[in-house]
């Protein structure tokens, strides 16, 4: 059954479920996309950090899914924060993925100590009005943030990409993204393995017949998120893909909330940058 998809504040959709890169290696990274649309991902997550746009764009090219199937999402590094830093760097994107148009563009972190991320918005907001990105979005940004960038530019993004997994689960934010008609979208959704051995993973994981990566991917499906999980291996890629079509029970879905410790694998995003 293939992923569904989430409805955009903006009239666009997304895949719920997709393919991040991140630390997929540059030389490999357009084998990795190729396979992973062969075997039947949407959405390729991706970043201008990450070092492998060329070869996110080849694999696009190379595979036989046509091009307007194919969701892509990059991101503005903190260095090129701000108004003019900002057009030049999705500009930029665009040429080392061989793109006219991304799909989605993310303001990768706020770094409040800059306080840049108004006027790197701001050129998200021109660049979609030129047609050069679809849809608008940030990363890493907590609740403070989205309000302020709502309050001064009056456009609300259409997704926030967050650390999440059952050690991390966000509740608070995730009210927040629903109050304000935010996707929320899981990165790490895994969290590094750190619950592959928990209880109520193992428990759901025997009962349904699936894997632990399974269960957790499965848990961020059903409430309602956008999940970003890498794997570089053709059997990683098609287990992470087969979450629709069998559900976790709500007794499961209560037992995984209790693993929440509120502990993150990655930066602070009120610190980081
Ligand atoms: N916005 C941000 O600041 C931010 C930060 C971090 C990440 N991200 C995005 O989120 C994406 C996902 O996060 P991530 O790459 O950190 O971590 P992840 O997807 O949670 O985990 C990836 C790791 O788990 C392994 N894995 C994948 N599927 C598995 C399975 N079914 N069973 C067992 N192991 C499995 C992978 O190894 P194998 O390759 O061997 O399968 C890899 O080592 C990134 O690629 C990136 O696109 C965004």
């Amino acid at each position: 059954m293939p992923p569904a998809r989430l409805r955009l504040n903006d009239g666009h959709s997304i895949p719920q479920l997709g393919l991040g890169v991140w630390q997929v290696p540059a030389a490999s990274t357009a084998a990795t996309v190729a396979q992973a649309l062969g075997l039947g991902y949407r959405l390729i997550d991706g970043a201008a950090i990450y070092g492998n746009e060329e070869g996110l764009g080849a694999g696009v090219r190379d595979s036989d899914v046509p091009r307007d199937e194919i969701f892509v999402t990059t991101k503005v590094w903190n260095d090129d924060q701000g108004y003019d830093a900002t057009l030049r760097a999705v500009e930029a994107s665009l040429a080392r993925l061989g793109m006219e148009r991304v799909e989605l563009c993310l303001i990768h972190w706020p770094v409040p100590a800059k306080d840049r991320y108004l006027d790197t918005w701001r050129a998200l907001i021109r660049l979609r009005e030129e047609g050069r990105v679809r849809s608008i979005g940030v990363s890493n940004f907590m609740g403070q943030h989205l309000e302020r960038l709502v309050q001064e530019t009056g456009v609300v993004p259409v997704l926030n990409q967050i650390e999440l997994n059952p050690r991390l689960q966000q509740a608070e934010l995730r009210a927040l993204h629903d109050r304000m008609g935010i996707v929320t979208q899981s990165w790490t959704p895994l969290g590094q393995g750190r619950s592959f051995d928990a209880a109520p993973i193992q428990a759901a994981a025997v009962r349904t017949g699936k894997t632990p990566a399974q269960v957790i991917l499965r848990w961020h499906v059903q409430l309602g998120l956008s999940v970003i999980p890498r794997s570089t291996r053709a059997e990683g890629q098609a287990e992470n893909l087969d979450l629709f079509g069998w559900e976790l029970l709500p007794e499961e879905m209560a037992a995984i909330a209790t693993l929440d410790e509120g502990s993150r694998c990655g930066p602070d995003p009120l610190t980081f940058g």
